[in-house]
Order: C-alpha cells, then structure tokens, then sequence
C-alpha cells in the first residue's frame, strides 16, 4: 500500500515548488495502479496525483506543489478546502449526512433554495417567489432536468442547441452536446429533435429564423433553446453583442423557453454571480453545477415559479440537495458575495491586462478572451493557424514546470483559477508561460 499522506503539515507555499523529477516516485506508482483498474475513457493530460489543496495551491504524493490555474475544471470557487467551507461541512456532517430532500425537509436545502431564488436572474415579485429551485448532483443532471422541464411545459419536443456546446455526457444532455466527436461516437441514437445551429454570431440566428425556422424547423415544436452565455469546453468564446438578448427576443416572440446553462460560467466566476447578467437578458430557466458547492457534488435548476409547474412525482433524485452539499453551498454564496466576485472582476482585468502584453510579444498566442476568471488564449502555429499540438506541449511544460492548466476548443487554453487568486499567482503564471514560449 502506498502512504499517501501528504510530505508537509504546513502551509503550502504560495508558488510552484517542484522537488522531485516529474512523475515522482509515489505519483508513479499510484499512476499504474490506477490505469489497470479505472475506465479507459477518463483523459488525463499529465500525470498529478493530489494529496492535498489550500487555495491556489495543489500538493501531490511527492510533495510537490503546484500552482492551480484549473479549480479542478472550475469548480473549486472558494479555492481549495476553504476553512470556512470546510468547517460548515465538518459541522453539517456530524448532523445530518442525508435524508433525500425528494421525500422530505431539511433546513440547509430550503435556505440555498430561497437564498438562489432571491438571486435569480429572473423578474423578482416583492416575496420573493417568483423563482423555483431543484438540486441535482451535477451538471449533466441539471440539464436533463431543464429538459424534461421545458418539454412539460410547453407540451413541445424539439430543442435548438449549438454547435461547440458542451451540456454533459447523460443521454438527453449528451444528444445537446456538440463539443468533439469522441463524445457522441458510437452512443447513437440520441435524443430526437434537437437542431444545432454555429454559436455566437447574429448570422446564426438570421439563418435559424429566416431559413430552419419556414421550411424544417417549425418553431411551433421548439421547447426551448438552450445556451451557455459564454462558450465553456468549446472554447471560452464569447458571443457577438446582442446575441443573448436576440435568442430572448426570438423565444418571446414564438413562446419558447431561453435555458441558460450556467454550470461552467455561473457561480461568480465571470465577476458576476451569473454571466448572462453581464447582457441584462432574463432566461426562463437556469441550470448550475460545478462552483456551487467549492467541490462538493450539487447541482441545481432555476425556473421561473409559472413554469415549474411539474407535479409531485414528476421529477427527483435522491442525493439532490444533500444537506452537507448544501451547508457548503450556503457559506460558498456568502463567501462569493462578501468578496470572491469582486476578486475575479479584478484578478480577471490583471489576467486579460497581462495576456494581451504576452500576446504582442508572441505571435503564437492570441489575444485573451472572456469574462472576470473565464479567460482563453488560442495558440497558433507560425502561419496564425490553430495549433493544437503546441496548445498539448505548452499544457505538459506547464505541468512539468509547477502551473496546472488545461485545454478548451480546439487549440486553447483556458485560465479558470479559484476565485481567491492573486496578484502575484498571475504574475507567477505568466512568467512560466512566457519562458515557455520563449523556449518554443
Ligand atoms: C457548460 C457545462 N454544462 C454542463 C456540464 C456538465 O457538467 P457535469 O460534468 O457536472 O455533468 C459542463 C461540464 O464541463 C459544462 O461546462
């Protein structure tokens, strides 16, 4: 048996120190444990073993420590074991582990519930319900939800999607998904009757109006539209101005439901709590995941309380709302409002400020794109083609060199740090890169 104890009991440095060659001794070990007994499908870019994580900072089975610019795939918002959500989690576990909020009552779910319902980019009604919330366990879940939702209530099947979108991996999220081929390859058939149209762009939308909408695609049948504000896995785009608020107006105007999917841009990281506030355009319905509960497994659909309207028994789950999930939950929105949101704003502007200079010094990156700590750069080749092979060397040299990141679209690499990231954590990240590049 491997100890997997971490080397140090003290605090982590706040830089990257690597002490071993990489992968060290015990990572290796735990490597070749893990490839003869985990599923295949998993992609693990380079090789890190994690014992333990302190805000920004990752320490592996070597004692190695690492600066985390992923969040473990933005998720953890606090940072990593924040100690205030950790001590909730501590307290709410010596209470109360589970009960299933589908059969009954517990006070840390109705308080996430009333504190998201109050939050919710919807019309607010002086009582505050004018919003209805269900928690799920992740993601996937919650767009699965958010479908048979908005085909409940409109009694209508069809949903328009588009193309780079990544909504999860179950099958009705899976059949929204248009992010890489490997993910759907060989899992046919998927749902039916979702339309993808290209991302981001009025000609989309043009074409989808003027052309699908008068000859295949009558939007009479159109349940809803499902949107990520800002691009997540297909690449941290972020769409044409009035974009958003065109796909609302278009849904008005033939009683279709706007879904935003707010899992991956939600939860403060753009510096707002939800990044289509950044437009002012109102959804019916929003779903979240990943930084909701600093890493704990929670999920959630927002919808406008005239349109949940299911019954009882129409839809559940039993770990959704998990009371721990939800005490972490609670003291993550509190700690996102009290001052992580306005940290990313500005730790985001520090990003993008130090990205453009890297990008007029290297013609290999591009200019930086995003929002608040959603931020990706393109890597290019010597013509200004996308270039995903540097794009895999760069996420490799990084690793090796003690900065953890990872890839979206085709040849990007997306900066998603926790949001309690500093000053001087982005300008250790960027001199990496920039020897990085120098080197290339
Ligand atoms: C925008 C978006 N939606 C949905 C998902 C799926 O979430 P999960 O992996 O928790 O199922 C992801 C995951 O990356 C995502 O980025």
């Amino acid at each position: 048996m491997l100890n997997l104890t971490p080397k140090r009991d003290r605090p982590l440095p706040k830089h990257p120190s690597i002490i071993t060659d990489l992968p060290g001794p015990e990572t290796k070990a735990l490597v070749e444990r893990d490839c003869s007994v985990t599923s295949p499908s998993y992609t693990r870019d380079y090789p890190l073993v994690v014992a333990r994580g302190e805000g920004c900072m990752l320490e592996d089975v070597d004692g190695n420590v690492f600066l985390d610019f992923t969040a473990g795939i933005a998720v953890t918002a606090t940072g990593h074991a924040h100690p205030q959500v950790v001590r909730a989690i501590h307290e709410q576990s010596a209470k109360l582990l589970h009960m299933s909020g589908t059969d009954f009552y517990y006070p840390q779910m109705v308080e996430l519930a009333e504190k998201l319902a109050f939050r919710a980019p919807f019309p607010q009604s002086s009582t505050g319900n004018s919003t209805r919330v269900f928690f799920s366990n992740s993601g996937a879940e919650s767009n699965e939800g958010a479908i048979k939702l908005a085909r409940y209530y409109t009694k209508r099947s069809g949903i328009v999607a588009f193309l780079g979108a990544f909504h999860g991996r179950t099958y009705g999220a899976m059949s929204l998904t248009a992010s890489k081929r490997i993910q759907r390859q060989g899992f046919g058939p998927l749902l039916p009757g979702i339309t993808h149209i290209p991302y981001g762009t009025h000609a989309s939308l043009d074409y989808l109006e003027a052309k699908l909408f008068n000859t295949v695609l009558p939007p009479t049948e159109i349940a809803a539209i499902i949107v990520e504000p800002i691009q997540g896995e297909g690449g941290y785009i972020v769409p044409e101005d009035g974009f958003l608020a065109r796909i609302r107006d278009l849904c008005d105007r033939h009683q279709i439901l706007m879904i935003v999917d707010e899992v991956q841009s939600g939860m403060g990281r753009t510096g707002k709590l939800f990044a289509i506030q950044h437009w002012d355009v109102m959804p019916d319905i929003v779903t979240l995941a990943k930084g909701i509960a600093s890493g704990l497994p929670l999920g959630a659909i927002l919808a406008r309380a005239e349109i949940m309207t299911w019954p009882p028994g129409s839809h559940a789950t039993t770990f959704g709302g998990n009371p721990v999930a939800c005490a972490a939950a609670n003291v993550t929105l509190e700690l996102l409002e009290a001052e992580l949101m306005e940290n990313a704003r500005n730790m985001g502007e520090e990003l993008q400020a130090s990205l453009t200079q890297l990008s007029d010094k290297f013609a290999r990156i591009s200019t930086p794109r995003g929002k608040g700590l959603m931020v990706a750069v393109d890597l290019l080749d010597t013509e200004g083609n996308l270039d995903p092979s540097l794009r895999d060397r760069l996420l490799t040299q990084a690793f090796e060199r003690g900065l953890l990141l990872i890839g979206c679209g085709q040849a990007a690499i997306r900066f998603c740090p926790p949001l309690v990231v500093d000053r001087q954590q982005i300008a250790i990240a960027l001199e990496i890169l920039t020897e990085l590049l120098n080197s290339q």
